[in-house]
């Protein structure tokens, strides 16, 4: 019986557990528990456990037999058919050779393998023990399969002899000659039951050298049988392998016979391997890997006559179709005598490693390509599967390590990035003049350590903050400025190896002393005005006018202008942005309120209050009568609705509103305006509030609105000399003393000019030719001496004394003679009222109307006197002179100009009909 292919391999070597080998990658720092990912792929004649991430743990690896479990140390993985290799920091892969010593196999075609992983970290971590089992179908079988691996060379062949053919069972082959004479007939006979293996004929330069299995075993050499194939494993630098040159590229070769004996009988099985090493094989060029493989690999084909039929690649054991190889800019091609593979150094499917000479960095690049190729030979028609599983290490590559400083000096922290790193390196602290920081240090302190991937992820880099407030910062005071800088020393080390190495850097920052935005501002009659100056900080900030938000919209509305340094907007007295405080005589007082402050806290920066007066007619009287008033909110009565403002007559209310102001029309006598006399003005007033019951209403501690306009009427003047707004409680405003002439002319009730029309009950009604007794006086004065002349009086039906149309009644201080109703004068004699009869002038007019004889009469009719003052001593010329001897004659003496004199009218006085 052949010996079962477990036990084949089963050597004395195996017994214990070993604690050694196959150590990965390590991470000082953070060795929390990672949850492990397993991921086991059958890849063809090889599977592969992917094992991940591992976190700085170390990894063993075992494997199951039917009743114990064995470590495998490197001796025996080679041995065995297996490989482990680190991938990036924290993977490993591990490739298992399906026939390989452990495997549980099924008729060569399903094999079972069972790994058990112990994943131990540090000394106070319990270990992670992990069990994967995997199942791989493989009927594929090639008359001879050869798998090239890094650390072995396997090969396996049909176990078939065609015919029997034997050997004499000793001596053994002695010459080369002699057993490739036998071999092509030994490779076509069936080894069968009672063959048992005894020696293996290994071929070198050399020459031959006979061992007996059991002392190739214990040499490292993996011999087994499976139920139909012949298995043999060499380590990659075993005694009995040999380098040779196959098309200019150095081969390791594994040349052997293995010897079954039965009895009389001996029969041989020829089994060769040859894998290529990386030197000479590999070459670098303007960052890319060339990588030669001989098409015909002479140390494994007999005959000339040799069929290549299929190549593939591949990337860590699995293949690559075209259309990814040719995403990851590899490229594959094949010539007369080599396959060539380019790969661009830093390419998808690799990754970098590590190196410090000198304290200086450097990295290599390192991928791991597999090259499958099938070839017939002619003469046998035997098929070869030939597979590589290849490791490209790029010599080191110096990389300069910088740190870029991002750093805006307004945001008064410091921003670095350094790198590039390989993924294998830690940044364990930091080390300031002052003081030493690790990692967690740094984070405490807010630095913000953060690793971020680069270059397509197969590089890194630290990115880090340090604000200038931190004490590790040193701070200069300059020119106006200050200096920050920072002066560090990053401690790293390459994880893998554990070699510390470090980079020192300084940067600097320069930042203008602060300076706060600033507002300034000013008014014209119509506008304030307001100018923003930045501050150092530039324009940081946002900007409320009044209540609102300065809005792109808002801005253009306010006549925005912005140059850089500074911005200016004007906002008109009557915006909704702008306070009232207080209503005064003939202006009214605003407050435009201007407010910077921190978009990201609403923070205040700047607080600024501009308050002008500003001209504005609040109430307007016109000569007819017609009084009209603004009522504006203003802010000390903020719940005020100023539509809900009236007059002292409830039914008035304002003709417009809204909410911050109500404009009132309405004639002197309505809406409950009274009317108040002084000597020579006479004074409307009414009063805007809000209605009674509304007052209640409101909140009783806050002020009432109460209005007062009035308009006052200069009674000598005929027209309004003044109109004024006065909060009430306040001193009625009369401002119509003129200190000159003071004339009044009445109405008397008759002839006997003892009682006259009171000024209040104007308008007053006459009939038609009813007689007016008119009085003139020259009022508050005592001087006997001047006497008081009418130049010339005339009626109109407006009050405008110079409106059309006119009748003429005085003339020259005579009446007029062309008038059919003539004035006649009455002479005023000394009494009670009358002290200087010279101070008086009376007439008497009948009452009359305009263009009489129409239907559409005007209604009403004021009269009007030019009064010349004359002294008695100079009575000589002019008015002063005049005598009306005969008055139809007309009018003796000069004409005067008008100007000198004083006006006075009455009226209106209206028609009864
Ligand atoms: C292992 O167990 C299988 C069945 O479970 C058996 O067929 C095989 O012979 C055993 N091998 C050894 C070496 O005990
Ligand atoms: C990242 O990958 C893309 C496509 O794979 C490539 O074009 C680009 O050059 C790579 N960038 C770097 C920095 O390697
Ligand atoms: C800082 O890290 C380096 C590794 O580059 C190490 O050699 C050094 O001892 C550390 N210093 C301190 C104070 O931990
Ligand atoms: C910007 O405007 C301000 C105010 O009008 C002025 O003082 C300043 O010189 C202007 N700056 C520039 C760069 O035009
Ligand atoms: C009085 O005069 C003003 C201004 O000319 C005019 O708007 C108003 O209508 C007039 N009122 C009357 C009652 O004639």
């Amino acid at each position: 019986m052949l010996q079962s292919p477990s036990s084949c391999a089963m050597g004395p070597l195996f017994r214990l557990w070993w604690f050694i080998p196959l150590m990965l990658a390590v991470n000082i720092e953070a060795q929390q528990k990672t949850s492990l990912k397993i991921n086991t792929i059958c890849l063809g004649n090889v599977m592969r456990v992917d094992v991940g991430p591992l976190g700085g743990k170390l990894l063993e690896v075992a494997v199951a037999t039917n009743n114990s479990v064995v470590v495998l140390t490197p001796s025996l993985a080679s041995q065995c058919g297996f490989s482990v290799k680190k991938e990036t920091p924290g993977n490993a892969l591990i490739y298992v050779s399906l026939p390989n010593c452990f495997a549980q196999n099924v008729d060569d075609k399903i094999f079972t393998t069972t790994l058990h992983l112990r994943v131990h970290g540090n000394r106070y971590a319990e270990d992670e023990l992990y069990q994967v089992t995997e199942a791989c179908h493989y009927t594929a079988w090639a008359s001879r399969e050869i798998v090239c691996n890094h650390n072995y060379m396997e090969v396996s062949v049909n176990r078939a002899l065609p015919h029997d053919y034997t050997l004499p069972k000793h001596p053994v082959p002695q010459s080369n000659s002699k057993a490739v004479n036998s071999r092509r007939a030994a490779e076509k006979q069936p080894v069968d039951a009672g063959f048992r293996m005894t020696t293996i004929v290994f071929f070198t330069p050399e020459g031959e050298k006979p061992m007996s299995v059991a002392n190739a075993q214990e040499s490292g050499y993996g011999i087994g049988n499976t139920p139909s194939r012949l298995v043999l494993r060499s380590p990659m630098m075993a005694p009995e392998t040999y380098h040779q040159n196959v098309a200019g590229v150095t081969m390791r070769v594994f040349k052997t016979s293995i010897i079954f004996e039965k009895k009389w009988l001996a029969t041989q099985i020829d089994a060769a391997a040859a894998c290529p090493v990386q030197e000479g094989s590999v070459f670098f060029n303007s960052g890319i890997i060339t990588w030669y493989l001989p098409r015909q690999i002479d140390p494994m084909i007999t005959s000339g006559h040799y069929n290549l039929m299929e190549v593939h690649f591949g990337i860590n054991g699995q293949r690559l179709d075209g259309a990814e190889m040719q995403a990851r800019q590899y490229s594959l091609s094949l010539n007369d005598l080599y396959i060539v593979t380019q790969i661009p150094i830093g390419a998808v499917g690799g990754y970098y490693k590590s190196h410090i000479q000198h304290n200086q960095y450097y990295v290599s690049y390192m991928i791991e390509p597999m090259l499958e190729m099938l070839w017939t030979e002619d003469s046998s028609h035997e098929h070869t599967r030939y597979k590589v599983l290849f490791h490209i290490a790029t010599h080191l590559l110096p990389r300069h390590l910088q740190l870029v400083d991002n750093t805006v000096p307004a945001e008064q922290t410091f921003k670095m990035v350094l790198g590039h790193f390989a993924l294998d390196v830690v940044l364990l602290n930091v080390t300031f003049p002052s003081e030493v920081l690790s990692m967690a240090d740094c984070n405490a302190r807010g630095f913000h350590i953060m690793e971020h991937m680069a270059v397509n992820g197969s590089m890194k880099v630290f990115v880090l903050q340090v604000p200038f407030t931190d004490p590790v910062v040193s701070k200069q005071n300059g020119d106006g400025v200050v200096i920050y800088s920072l002066h560090m020393t990053f401690g790293l080390l390459v994880l893998d190896s554990f070699v510390p190495f470090s980079h020192t850097a300084q940067v600097e920052a320069v930042l203008q002393n602060s300076v706060s935005p600033s507002v300034s501002g000013g008014c014209d009659h119509h506008n304030f005005h307001i100018i923003v100056k930045y501050g150092t900080q530039g324009f940081s900030f946002q900007t409320t006018v009044g209540k609102r938000l300065m809005t792109p919209s808002l801005a253009q509305h306010y006549n925005y202008l912005e140059n850089g340094t500074h911005f200016s907007f004007t906002v008109p007295f009557s915006s909704p942005d702008v306070a009232i405080e207080a209503i005064e005589e003939s202006s009214i007082r605003n407050r435009l309120d201007v407010v910077l402050s921190s978009p990201e806290t609403n923070a205040q920066i700047q607080d600024f209050s501009l308050v002008c007066n500003f001209p504005s007619g609040l109430t307007v009287c016109f000569p007819n009568g017609t009084m009209t008033a603004l009522a504006v909110k203003v802010e000390s009565v903020p719940t005020l609705n100023p539509r809900q403002l009236t007059l002292k007559d409830p039914s008035c209310g304002p003709v417009y509103s809204n909410d911050h102001y109500a404009y009132f029309v309405f004639a002197v006598n309505s809406c409950g305006t009274t009317r108040k006399f002084l000597p020579d003005a006479m004074v409307y007033e009414n009063e805007i509030s809000l209605p009674d019951e509304l007052e209640m209403q409101m909140a009783p501690e806050l002020p009432e609105y109460e209005l007062q306009v009035s308009c006052s009427y200069d009674i000598s003047k005929s027209h309004a000399v003044a109109f004024n707004t006065r909060q009430r409680r306040s001193e009625p405003f009369a401002e119509n003393s003129k200190g000159q002439l003071q004339i009044e002319m009445r109405l008397a009730s008759d002839d006997s000019y003892s009682k006259f029309q009171k000024i209040e009950e104007y308008p007053i009604a006459k009939y038609l030719q009813q007689p007016l007794y008119f009085e003139v006086q020259l009022m508050k004065s005592t001087n006997p001496q001047v006497s008081l002349q009418l130049e010339n009086c005339w009626a109109t039906q407006d009050k405008d004394r110079n409106s059309q149309p006119r009748w003429n009644l005085i003339i020259n201080s005579c009446p007029n003679p062309v008038d059919p109703y003539q004035v006649v004068f009455h002479p005023v004699q000394t009494d009670a009222r009358v002290h200087y009869p010279s101070h008086f002038k009376r007439f008497e007019v009948q009452m009359f109307a305009f263009a009489e004889g129409q239907d559409d009469l005007s209604s009403q009719v004021f009269v009007h006197c030019d009064i010349v003052i004359c002294h008695t001593k100079m009575q000589l010329s002019g008015v002063c002179g005049v005598e009306c001897s005969d008055p139809k004659n007309g009018p003796k003496g000069q004409r005067r100009d008008a100007h000198d004199s004083s006006h006075v009218y009455v009226g209106p006085l209206i028609i009864n009909k």
